[in-house]
């Protein structure tokens, strides 16, 4: 796997919260040789990143993956059968591989926590060695999608967020038009359109 520093990328991060494995999308960046993340202070994430010292970055640009774990109260959230141990660690099965860390500090900016990682293990999943996909707008734009219904979730329920309310609504549907024009696949058209529906539920809120 090959991944460069200072880009920011999307993956799906995993603690085991106790017992329960966890699992969230986030964009993270790896700037020389650590893992930055940043997390809203305001997300179940960020509490249980400060709790357990260890996490995993599931590398995978797979949109029902994304989409399960970012609407875990809608959707029940990633499947048991989605998810496997190493050394301990929940993992996701059909990631393309797995960025093992281990905390090394975590400070509050604005909104946000800033979370720095050590490195201890990036592994590629033999699964995906012959399975790899060429770049796809439509995965792209799904995932985009997904971006934007979360961001109008958690804004929907502020006081006075109609502009910026707007602005996500807007890029919400050029990805969609996207999708529909790229994705042949129904699970994907699903997604997407189970995507509109809760969206059109938070805004007549
Ligand atoms: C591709 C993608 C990247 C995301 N990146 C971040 C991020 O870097 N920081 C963040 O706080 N939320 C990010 N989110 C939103 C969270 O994943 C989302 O709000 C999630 O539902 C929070 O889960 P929680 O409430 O269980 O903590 C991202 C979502 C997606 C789909």
């Amino acid at each position: 796997m090959k991944i460069r520093e200072k880009v920011w990328y999307e993956g799906i991060v995993s603690v085991l919260a106790g017992e329960q494995p966890y699992f969230t999308p986030l964009g993270f960046q790896i700037v020389n040789g650590v893992v930055k993340l940043k997390v809203y202070s305001s997300a179940k994430t960020s509490s249980l990143l400060t709790i357990y010292p260890e996490a995993v970055l599931n590398i995978t640009d797979d949109p029902y993956l994304f989409f399960l774990s970012t609407f875990k109260e809608q959707t029940g959230g990633i499947p048991k059968d989605e998810v496997e141990f190493i050394n301990g660690y929940p993992v996701l099965r059909k990631a393309y591989g797995y960025i093992m860390m281990k905390r090394r500090k975590f400070s509050p900016q604005g909104e946000v926590l800033l979370f720095d990682y050590n490195i201890e293990k990036i592994m590629d999943n033999p699964l995906y060695c012959d399975n790899i996909e060429p770049y796809s707008r439509c995965r792209a734009f799904l995932i985009e999608m997904i971006i934007y219904a979360s961001k109008i979730r958690d804004v929907s329920i502020k006081e006075g967020a109609g502009d910026l309310l707007n602005r996500f609504e807007k890029s919400l549907d050029y990805s969609y038009e996207i999708v529909n024009k790229t994705c042949m696949d129904q699970a994907e058209l699903g997604i997407a359109n189970k995507l509109k529906e809760m969206v059109s539920g938070w805004l007549r809120k």
